[in-house]
């Protein structure tokens, strides 16, 4: 695939290849994974706790969203660029949702959007579908929802939350949407969702049985040290790296070591 498009997604479903997602907020990271060969960049909200530090997703402005996104635009040449629309900028009321897309698509650039839930934002999903913009779903653990869950443990492992997110999952494929990221739920009703649904699934702490996998760029290159969910798989230690590094610098510094002759003019 030379540029990954929302087509390109469900034919890497139909051929069997997996689809890798990661997150990021700017110009320099987004450049870098976009050069490594990613299929789709998601600007997640989860800039909200990565970025601004905020404790959840919620506080994040469509403004910032934005920022964030047309930043990674700026840096990418082939992959997929899907921006979350925030909380509060779609829910309730379709014609907001659609205007809080029209504005991600025009001023940021990205090239599709994605929102929180299945059958309550159904309208929503429709109307901005309707004006050519490209959506993926988003179920299971939804944390702008996380006030309503009490806590970000595992969801559906109950009869009734499952029959509801396989509802979702078909609902959501039958309103239109080009995928759904699945999030925090049994790795075999992850792959039943996948099996049962022609559009691409992509798992977070779902298992292998889906269809592509999405990680948070910050953890997974160890540089949050806090978070250590079970389905994290981290690449690098770059809290211990840069902790060193930092140190170096510093301690280089004080003992006038930098900069050297050959660092001057
Ligand atoms: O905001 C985010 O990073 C996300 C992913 C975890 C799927 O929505
Ligand atoms: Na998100």
């Amino acid at each position: 695939y030379k540029k990954v498009t929302v087509k390109s997604l469900v034919d890497m479903k139909s051929n069997n290849e997996k689809i890798s997602m990661l997150t990021a907020y700017d110009y320099t990271m987004a450049k870098i994974v976009d050069d490594a060969g990613i299929d789709v960049i998601l600007v997640g909200d989860s800039a909200s706790n990565v970025m601004a530090g905020h404790e959840t997703t919620l506080p994040i402005t469509l403004d910032q969203m934005i920022y964030h996104a047309s930043s990674v635009v700026r840096a990418i040449d082939r992959c997929l660029v899907v921006v979350d629309l925030p909380f509060g900028s779609y829910q309730g009321d379709s014609k907001i949702a659609l205007g809080s897309a029209i504005r991600i698509m025009k001023e940021s650039g990205g090239h599709a959007v994605k929102l929180e839930g299945g059958a309550e934002i159904q309208q929503s999903i429709s109307r901005i579908l309707t004006a050519g913009i490209p959506v993926m779903g988003h179920l299971g653990l939804t944390p702008q929802s996380i006030y309503k869950f009490g806590t970000y443990t595992v969801r559906a492992k109950e009869e009734e939350e499952a029959i509801k997110l396989k509802e979702d999952a078909k609902l959501l494929e039958e309103l239109g949407c080009f995928a759904i990221v699945l999030e925090k739920v049994p790795a075999k009703l992850a792959q039943e969702v996948a099996e049962s649904i022609s559009i691409p699934v992509i798992g977070i702490g779902a298992g292998s049985g889906v269809d592509g996998q999405v990680l948070v760029m910050h953890d997974m290159l160890g540089m949050t040290h806090e978070f250590n969910p079970r389905f994290l798989r981290r690449y690098l230690d770059l809290h211990t790296e840069m902790t060193n590094a930092f140190k170096q610098y510093i301690s280089d510094v004080k003992s006038v070591d930098f900069p050297n002759e050959k660092e001057q003019y």
